[in-house]
């Protein structure tokens, strides 16, 4: 197996480095500054050096409010540069693996989001990430996209770190509590990736390609979430001062994109094909702040 690992930088794609290293695998992993997405020749002759036997795309535009400014962009990054991929790994007969997001979804649905659920991005982000979704499947046919949610890692900019921060610069916060989703440790995202990759490898009749969720339970609302946090930090002395958190609706948390009101997804499917089981934010959580006071 030789896998061409982009967007080494991020918070999953460098998590996907480290544990393919440790693993020992066969890998080559470039970031933005070595290879940008949008540079369709570059891809392409990197794809020709590398000789790839699987992809796994870790590249996106994230940033959702900006996406709110400068949807192009989003959409170059999340969707025109992923079918670009796409149809490389198609032509090439590679397998690819690419990342997508639970906001594919407009959040209304009474329960949890099966993959087969009518889709309804509200916001750009959202919107660019469904058309990157779209944009594999119309080029190529060994695919696994991976919908996942609440992203946090030890690298880049993430909920948990922005709540440690405020944890100590502020004795007071308040917290949207009518978003519910479940966190999900880049590391454990990494892990699923990597398990898949092995599966892909180890069956050459591999036939279930298509769309698999992936989060970490259970699902919580942002100050649920908080909450969480912020007991963890002081159990390990992080945090040693009290801090008040308060939930508030979204509504009252003014932000140029709206995000979805539920965000809960069904994990039975890549249980089911992959034997990969939900990740465990709350130990993720200690771990995390281990790493931290570290
Ligand atoms: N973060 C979340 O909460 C969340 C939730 C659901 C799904 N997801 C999805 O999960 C995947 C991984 O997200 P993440 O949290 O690891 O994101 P991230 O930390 O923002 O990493 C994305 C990486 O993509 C790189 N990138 C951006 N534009 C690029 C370009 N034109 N060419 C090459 N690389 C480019 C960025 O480079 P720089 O380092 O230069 O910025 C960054 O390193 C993405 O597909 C994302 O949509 C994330």
């Amino acid at each position: 197996m030789k896998l061409l690992i982009l967007g080494s930088n991020g918070q999953v794609g460098h998590c996907l480095a480290e544990q393919a290293e440790k693993k020992g695998l066969e890998f080559y992993a470039t970031n933005s500054s070595q290879l940008d997405i949008t540079d369709y020749s570059k891809v392409a002759e990197v794809f020709r050096q590398v000789n790839p036997s699987l992809v796994i795309n870790a590249t996106a535009y994230t940033n959702v409010e900006k996406a709110e400014d400068e949807p192009e962009k989003a959409l170059e990054v999340n969707s025109k540069s992923v079918g670009n991929l796409a149809g490389l790994c198609s032509k090439n007969n590679v397998p690819l693996i690419h990342i997508s997001t639970d906001y594919v979804f407009d959040g209304t649905k009474d329960g949890y989001y099966q993959e087969n659920d009518p889709v309804n991005p509200i916001n750009s982000y959202g919107k660019s990430k469904l058309a990157g979704e779209q944009a594999v499947i119309a080029n190529t046919g060994r695919y696994v996209i991976l919908r996942t949610s609440w992203v946090f890692g030890r690298h880049g900019k993430n909920f948990v770190k922005t709540m440690l921060n405020l944890f100590k610069s502020r004795d007071e916060l308040t917290v949207v509590s009518d978003q519910i989703g479940g966190p999900t440790f880049a590391g454990d995202i990494a892990s699923a990736i990597l398990r898949i990759a092995e599966v892909l490898e180890s069956r050459p009749d591999f036939s279930d390609w298509g769309i698999f969720n992936f989060s970490g339970k259970e699902d919580v609302s942002w100050f649920e979430f908080a909450k969480s946090i912020y007991e963890a930090s002081r159990q390990k002395q992080l945090i040693t001062k009290d801090v008040s958190i308060k939930p508030i609706p979204a509504s009252m948390f003014k932000t140029k994109a709206t995000r979805p009101q539920n965000s809960k997804l069904d994990l039975s499917k890549i249980k089911n094909v992959f034997d990969i089981s939900a990740s465990d934010w709350k130990s993720e959580i200690d771990n995390y702040i281990e790493h931290y006071l570290q």
